[in-house]
This record gives C-alpha cells, sequence and structure tokens, in this order.
C-alpha cells in the first residue's frame, strides 16, 4: 500500500498518530481517545513486542539478525484492536499476557531497529489504520507509518517521571523489579530508539509537541480532544 492511499482524502474517520518515549504515557492516552472518538487504539509497540516473543520462542539471540529475519516468513502475526482492548497472535496462539515482561521489553527495542523487522511490520500497521478512525501510537507513527495522518502530537517528559511511572506500573503488574535498574532500562532503551539509523524515534516536523511532566493523562487528552474537535 502506497503512502498515498493514507491520505487525507477520503477517509471515514482521522488518523491520529501519537508518538514518543517510553512511560510518557502514550498508551493511557491514545486509549482514552480512542474510546471518546469510538475508535480503534493501534498499539505498535504490541507489533515489536510480538516478534520478540516469537525471537525469543525460538531461542534466538538479539545479535542474530539474519536468523531473525529468516524467522519472519514463518511468523503468522495477527493483532485484534478495539477502542480500548489489543489482542495480538502470533502463529495462531493468543500471546497478549506474555508481551509485557522485562526479557520481551528489552528484546522489542533491539529487534525493532533490524530494518527487514520494520519493513515487516509496516503493511501490519498500515492495513490496520489505513480505513481512519483510529489512534495509533507508537515511534515512528507521524514520521513513517502514516506520514499523512490527520493530527500527530509527539509527547515528551523528564526521564525521572517517566521512569516513576514505568516502575509503578510494573509494581502493579507484579514484577519484581527496582526503581534504578527500570530507570536504567528505560533510558536505555529510549537512547537505542533515538539513535538507530531506521525510523528513529524523532517528531515529524508537523507534530505538536506536548511536554506531559506535570500533566495528568486526563488533561492531556482533553487538550489533545480540543485539537481533534477542530478538524471533525
Ligand atoms: O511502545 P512500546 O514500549 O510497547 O514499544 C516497544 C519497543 O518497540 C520500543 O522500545 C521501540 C519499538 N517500537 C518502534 O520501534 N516503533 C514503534 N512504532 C513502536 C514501538
Amino acid at each position: 500500500m502506497g503512502e498515498r492511499a493514507l491520505s487525507k482524502q477520503g477517509k471515514n474517520g482521522l488518523i491520529i498518530a501519537i508518538d514518543g518515549p517510553a512511560g510518557v504515557g502514550k498508551s493511557t492516552v491514545a486509549r482514552l481517545l480512542a474510546l471518546r472518538l469510538g475508535y480503534l487504539y493501534l498499539d505498535t509497540g504490541a507489533l515489536y513486542r510480538a516478534v520478540a516473543w516469537k525471537v525469543l520462542d525460538a531461542g534466538l539471540r538479539p545479535e542474530e539478525g539474519a536468523a531473525i529475519t529468516a524467522l519472519l516468513p514463518h511468523t503468522t502475526l495477527r493483532m485484534e484492536c478495539g477502542p480500548e482492548h489489543v489482542h495480538v497472535f502470533v502463529d495462531g496462539r493468543d500471546i497478549t499476557g506474555e508481551l509485557r515482561t522485562p526479557d520481551v521489553t528489552a528484546l522489542a527495542s533491539i529487534v525493532s531497529a533490524i530494518s527487514t523487522v520494520r519493513e515487516w511490520l509496516l503493511p501490519v500497521q498500515r492495513q490496520i489504520g489505513a480505513a481512519g478512525s483510529v489512534v495509533a501510537e507508537g515511534r515512528d507513527i507521524g514520521t513513517k507509518v502514516f506520514p499523512a495522518a490527520d493530527v500527530k502530537f509527539f509527547l515528551e517528559a523528564d526521564a525521572e517521571i517517566r521512569a516513576t511511572r514505568r516502575y509503578r506500573e510494573l509494581v502493579a503488574a507484579g514484577h519484581a523489579v527496582q526503581f534504578d535498574q527500570t530507570k536504567r532500562d528505560l533510558t536505555g532503551r529510549d537512547d537505542r530508539d533515538r539513535s538507530r539509523p531506521v525510523a528513529p524515534l524523532i517528531p515529524a516536523p508537523d507534530a505538536e509537541r506536548l511536554d506531559t511532566s506535570s500533566m495528568p493523562a486526563e488533561a492531556v487528552v482533553e487538550h489533545m480532544m480540543a485539537v481533534i474537535t477542530a478538524k471533525l
């Protein structure tokens, strides 16, 4: 599918792109927005996590790029997106509950720097979002996946605050983690996502940049709704 097909004309609803680093609140606000608008919530990080899950399941190491690439044609990946829920199936198995472990999280950032992995996931993401009425969140939605998205936001927040949010999420999910390690993992992942040669984490030139350090999720959503409503 070419990028022209994803332009602003001929769609039923808007394509809303939300990018930013880990722990900045993208998933929370994307879900809330999708719910408010009755749109699909497209969690693209879950797709990179699914590839990481498959790599771990196959017993491959992150540095085995050629073997990871060779695995892709033998992998079926399906994503069910609702306004709030996301289910990911790899080779027919629902692996949604296994996508947020620290191992999968670390590996997702590494495999996402492999260009063949990104190329393989691009049509998957575009197919889900092409019809419009979607809130898509990730790292390269506004720059690469949907460069003609109707509304683009790039969220930012202080690393200490992002690490605190991530630490609380992990503890709430029952993971035995230390704050300092969580912060090191998060900033390491950001550095990797920002510095990779393919589709690095950078704001699209036409994205609105929002610092969420001192904004509760509801305030971010209210601001975004005002911008979006003006486009509807
Ligand atoms: O958003 P997340 O934490 O679930 O994403 C996991 C990893 O996937 C992240 O470290 C970078 C990668 N990713 C990406 O490269 N591009 C995207 N659009 C989404 C995620």
